[in-house]
């Protein structure tokens, strides 16, 4: 086997995926992929709130034996790193949500499907075969559509049902208005003005007909966290959408500790929003997630090199994160707590690149 074909050999840095990635995908894609609505504040924010915090490592422990792996919903991830659900995988790579589900299942973690992401549903699921897997939702029909959604998922062998609550409308992505590539305008009489009427009633309904854990992405105050959990919700999943949706919009990071604060406990937390590297997941875990969840970023590994990839990407991350454990002085998350961070000045000016200082990409696609 060349070097070439060796995809240890081929991706040793993260970004070395986003220079690859660029050159499989056509300009539209690109540009759906990075983009974020209106003036992009939220997803220079959601890096801003990262970079904010600094580590403060412990030293002369013994660390020769770092844990890197956790549990959600009884079972153990390899990676509490989650592949957040992006609509369209197909566009990124033919197999779609399928490969995505085989890639995570092969390496240890999982994935958050997309209701609208190939092939769909049961198809995911078989592919993902073992692999830990969440179904998640965008509402387009009325209570029997939905619930017949959370039942399949069920049936399907999902670990948990998610539904995406920070979508009422469709944002304004200027990346793509401005080439007139715009995707999912919510037009009079569309199917998503069922997203757009759903409420806390009918996250009462789909608690009580669920037989699988519950999730809420897209809560981004505690007020809400506190809603969800008073609804017997058993996951709150801090989101703005990385930065797609609410433009203005507080950096995710920084919403964590109200959220942590307003659960106390009750429900599981999981987070999304510009989570790129091994301290990236190390710090929310310090501030109370659960898990984490990226969706640029592993799509980056599957536009470069499909499945594995996705597969490799996460072996750089899991080494990061070994690193960064290592480095704080100690061999596994239970022994982290907010001793270990402090505020501090940021470096970069935020986009959506800007944690890879070492890309080489022409202006005009940062
Ligand atoms: C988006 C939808 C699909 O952000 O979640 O593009």
């Amino acid at each position: 086997m060349s070097d070439e074909d060796n995809l240890e050999y081929r991706f040793q840095n993260l970004h070395e995926f986003v220079t690859v990635a660029r050159q499989n995908l056509n300009r539209n894609n690109w540009d759906y992929l990075i983009g974020g609505s209106e003036t992009e504040t939220t997803l220079a924010r959601n890096r801003m709130a990262i970079d904010a915090i600094g580590l403060r490592p412990r030293v002369l422990r013994d660390v020769s034996d770092v844990d890197c792996s956790k549990e959600l919903f009884g079972k153990k991830l390899r990676l509490p790193v989650l592949c957040a659900p992006v609509g369209s995988l197909e566009n990124f790579e033919p197999g779609g949500g399928a490969t995505v589900a085989a890639a995570t299942a092969a390496f240890g973690n999982g994935i958050i499907l997309s209701s609208v992401s190939h092939p769909g549903l049961e198809k995911t699921a078989e592919a993902s075969g073992n692999g830990f897997k969440i179904f998640q939702l965008y509402v387009r029909g009325d209570e029997a559509w939905v619930d017949d959604h959370v039942h399949r998922a069920a049936a399907a062998g999902y670990d948990a049902f998610c539904l995406t609550v920070d979508t009422d409308s469709y944002s304004r992505r200027e990346r793509d208005i401005a080439k007139r590539h715009e995707r999912r305008r919510v037009r009079p009489g569309d199917a998503r003005i069922y997203q757009a009427r759903f409420n806390w009633k009918d996250i009462e309904r789909v608690k009580r007909i669920s037989k699988l854990p519950v999730i809420l992405k897209g809560i981004a105050t505690h007020e809400d966290a506190t809603i969800a959990v008073d609804h017997g919700v058993d996951c709150v999943y801090v989101s703005n959408h990385g930065g797609r949706q609410l433009d203005q919009g507080v950096g995710s990071l920084d919403v964590l500790p109200e959220v942590v604060e307003a659960v106390k406990g009750r429900a599981k937390i999981m987070i999304d929003g510009g989570f790129y590297r091994g301290t990236d997941i190390v710090k929310a875990i310090i501030l109370g997630a659960d898990a984490v969840a990226c969706g640029r970023l592993y799509v980056y590994g599957l536009a470069a090199a499909g499945g594995p990839g996705v597969v490799r990407l996460f072996e750089i991350l899991e080494d990061e994160v070994r690193i960064c454990l290592s480095l704080l002085g100690v061999t596994g998350y239970a022994e982290l707590d907010r001793s270990y961070i402090r505020q501090t000045r940021t470096v970069f000016h935020p986009h959506v690149h800007s944690v890879f200082p070492h890309l080489n990409l022409p202006k005009e696609h940062y």
